[in-house]
């Protein structure tokens, strides 16, 4: 009796202590953020009849009285299983431990990746890609970025049928300053997705953004007439680059997904558009943004849901990321993931100084007010005792000691339009932008506030010695609004490009390849400044802008003019035929040049080449993938069970003996030695798509201190669709530890047709030797 008594007083005093913490829990000091929740979807109670009711169940037991019927953001059942909801920390614990949840990760965020292209890329030749697809009619280009500024002529459906696939399910969502009768027979789908941004941020404000699929920063105009704007003569920029503006898939069809909201993009709405797009029926996704972090693919939302995408046949391009010569971002081997490369185009803008000297500048600005008059000149750090002030960065200019003059200042990532604001705000005339890369950084700045030109690295070094060296330094900016085509060295992989090795999979080597992405001309909101912070009032309906955002968006256009004359082919089949047939020389035949070395270009740079649509179109043989592939590499990265569900949707057991992660049917190669593991032996598959009957054989470019053996020599074809599979062999000749070896070295695996065609089908091959 007392035993019991005793017994039933602690019960009372542990349930009292749960109901303690439960309400601690609760209480109004824990922060409520967002969290998005993986769940096995196989595991609902069969009490509840849709997923939903249980999902909302689960929110109602973890959030206790604080229960808010608005807690839950986003129900995803297509690209994932799960949802993301409003929860406490302590809420989002709790929720792991229920039964069917595989994971609880905290909302997180990701970045964007900030017309003469076509022709530059061969696009226009008589047999080219866009005769022999149609110009991409029949395909859905999905764009994932700020929106659509639907009046673009670039998203005029003049000349194109309305016969839209049947297949397509999407819609024009109405908003502010949008409705359904923006979208027509080109724009045929825009829709918004808000609620993660408006749970992290509050209310999207009217002075911030539009409340809607309406583009108020520019960059979605961007990418998505690059991918597939109509034609449109007399585009250009303030009478730049004039000619005629056009997306690569031209009649291709858009839908627009609005997921990044003044210029944050919050992976909760991106993960919904993803989702809403692939149910919707697109048939490619360009994403011109990236996760943050470093993480594994089974956290890295856009690789989730790029996965689902893939699986339902739809080809995700995503842009490697703007941090060269480091951080390459969206590298799972289900996505394209594009570099940057300049086009032929140039803008010059010369510096001539108080010698007689001049040094070529380019700029996209046409004030020609210093033109002819010779002003002093002063370097940011000499005018300023300030830390970083020869980064002219906000505040760190002498206004005593810049009024009046041209200002040189070094250029770090990013943050152009900024130093102009703060020179003109310290009363300077006019701006040198000094490149800190090795050769020409060919990104011409765009001030639109004063006189301002960009130099490379030498230049700057030579106009700095000058200032040492002369007691008035004085110089002239010939901003001229030329616009010169065909004179520079192009392409060239641009120094921002972001570069291997893969930091989550080692063995996957990427970029995939590189594609125009600098000084691209494409249309825009009609605004100049999306920030206020620049009061001019001209119109810009076409703008040129930089970045690897851009070269997405191209090679999405591309996959989608390749997917309209091949319709069978699988995305890992699309995307082989654009890395095998890529290019290796640029307009000058030689070696496609890296501007941060000045030497030719290596894989780590530009991956597999530069894109080469035509060649694109027959390839020849295709490296082909499915999901079970990607299973067996997911399973290869020793992911648990749990983790590869999240990415898969599906219970998974691994084999027992692995295969490795360089072992995925990949269209190129990467071996890492270690100490004692200097073999690697590998197979990959083949598919013919090219003309039966055919021969290849094979030719190997080996990297220095590697001996690579394939076997067999030569494969034969009867068929089309036919698969043959070889092995290769690669043996390192030194020791991985060895304090002589290189570090890392580059070769290539050629497949050259003999008999039935003249593809060469080609594969890099990058060697990193680690000491443990
Ligand atoms: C949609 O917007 C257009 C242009 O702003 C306007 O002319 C039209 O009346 C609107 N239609 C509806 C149904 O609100
Ligand atoms: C200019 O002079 C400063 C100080 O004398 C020196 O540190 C700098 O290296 C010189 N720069 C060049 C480009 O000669
Ligand atoms: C996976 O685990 C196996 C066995 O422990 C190990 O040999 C292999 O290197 C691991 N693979 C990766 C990618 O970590
Ligand atoms: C999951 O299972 C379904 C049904 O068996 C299958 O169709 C689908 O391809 C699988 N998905 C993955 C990613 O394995
Ligand atoms: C180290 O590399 C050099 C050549 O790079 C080679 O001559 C030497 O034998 C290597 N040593 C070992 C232990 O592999």
């Amino acid at each position: 009796m007392e035993t019991k008594t005793c017994n039933c007083a602690i019960v009372f005093v542990i349930i009292s202590l749960v109901l303690a913490s439960e309400a601690l829990a609760t209480s109004d000091d824990e922060e409520i953020k967002s969290y998005i929740v993986y769940m096995d979807k196989s595991m609902k109670p069969d009490h509840f009849s849709l997923h939903q009711h249980w999902y909302a169940s689960m929110i109602d037991r973890v959030s206790g009285s604080k229960s808010d019927p608005a807690a839950m953001l986003y129900m995803y059942d297509t690209v994932m299983h799960g949802f993301s909801a409003k929860l406490t920390s302590t809420g989002a614990q709790a929720m792991e431990n229920i039964d069917g949840c595989l994971a609880v990760f905290p909302d997180s965020l990701s970045r964007l990746h900030t017309t003469r292209t076509p022709d530059f890329l061969g696009l226009n030749s008589i047999d080219g890609l866009w005769p022999q697809s149609h110009y991409g009619e029949d395909v859905i280009v999905g764009l994932l970025d700020t929106g659509v500024w639907p009046e673009s002529k670039s998203f005029s459906d003049e000349g194109l049928t309305s016969r839209v696939p049947a297949k397509w399910k999407g819609e024009c969502e109405v908003g502010s300053d949008f409705n359904a009768s923006h979208c027509n027979n080109k724009l045929i789908g825009a829709r918004y997705f808000v609620k993660g941004y408006e749970a992290m941020y509050g209310r999207i404000d009217k002075k911030e953004d539009y409340r809607s699929p309406r583009d108020a920063d520019g960059h979605g105009t961007h990418t998505s007439s690059t991918a597939a704007g109509s034609e449109v003569p007399g585009a250009s920029l303030f009478g730049f680059a004039r000619g005629t503006a056009r997306g690569i898939a031209t009649k291709a069809r858009l839908a627009v997904y609005k997921v990044c909201w003044a210029v944050t993009c919050v992976n909760s709405d991106v993960l919904a558009g993803m989702e809403a797009a692939v149910a919707d029926g697109v048939d490619l996704l360009s994403l011109s943004l990236g996760i943050v972090d470093d993480v594994p693919y089974y956290h890295d939302t856009i690789a989730i849901g790029a996965l689902g995408a893939i699986e339902k046949g739809v080809f995700v391009s995503c842009s490697a990321g703007n941090a060269g010569p480091y951080a390459i971002f969206n590298t799972a081997p289900w996505i394209t993931t594009v570099g940057a490369s300049t086009i032929d185009r140039e803008f010059p803008a010369p510096v001539v100084l108080g010698n007689g000297k001049s040094y070529m500048g380019s700029s996209l600005d046409k004030d020609k007010t210093l033109a002819k008059e010779q002003l002093p000149l002063v370097y940011g750090k000499t005018a300023s005792s300030k830390q970083y002030a020869n980064f002219c960065i906000d505040g760190s200019l002498d206004p005593d000691m810049v009024r009046g003059k041209i200002v040189l200042c070094d250029l770090e990532e990013g943050g152009r339009i900024e130093k102009g604001l703060v020179v003109r705000r310290a009363g300077g005339a006019g701006m040198i932008l000094a490149s800190q890369f090795k050769e020409e950084d060919y990104s011409a700045t765009y001030s639109n506030l004063l006189p301002a030109t960009m130099v490379d690295l030498k230049a700057g070094e030579y106009i700095k010695a000058y200032m040492n060296t002369t007691r008035n330094p004085l110089a002239t900016i010939k901003t001229e609004g030329l616009t010169v085509i065909g004179k520079a060295r192009a392409p060239v992989v641009i120094a921002f490009s972001s570069r291997g090795p893969n930091r989550v999979a080692p063995e996957i080597l990427k970029p995939d390849l590189v594609a125009p992405g600098v000084n691209i001309l494409a249309a825009w909101t009609g605004h100049t400044s999306p920030t206020g912070l620049i009061s001019d009032k001209r119109r810009v309906d076409f703008n040129i802008i930089s970045g690897t955002s851009m070269s997405c968006p191209h090679v999405a256009g591309i996959a989608a003019l390749i997917r309209s004359a091949h319709p069978a082919w699988t995305p890992a089949a699309i995307k082989s035929a654009l890395m095998t047939s890529s290019a290796l020389f640029d307009n000058r035949k030689s070696p496609i040049s890296d501007s941060i070395t000045a030497l030719p270009a290596d894989a780590l740079a530009m991956g597999a080449g530069h894109v080469n649509p035509n060649a694109a179109l027959d390839p020849g043989l295709v490296y082909d993938l499915g999901i079970d592939d990607y299973v067996s590499f997911l399973c290869s990265l020793n992911y648990t069970a749990k983790h590869i569900q999240i990415l898969t949707k599906n219970a998974t057991s691994c084999p027992k003996l692995r295969s490795r992660p360089g072992d995925l049917n990949y269209p190129s190669f990467s071996v890492v030695f270690k100490p004692r593991s200097l073999v690697r032996v590998t197979r990959r598959t083949v598919t013919n798509v090219g003309g039966a009957p055919s021969v290849y054989e094979m030719a190997v470019e080996s990297p220095e201190n590697v001996n690579v053996i394939v076997e067999p020599r030569t494969l034969a074809f009867t068929k089309q669709n036919e698969k043959a599979t070889y092995t290769v062999r690669f043996e390192s000749k030194i020791a991985s530890d060895n304090k002589s070896k290189r570090h890392r070295g580059f070769g290539q695996i050629l497949w050259k047709c003999v008999k039935g065609g003249t593809q060469v089908v080609r594969s890099p091959v990058a060697i990193a030797w680690k000491d443990k």
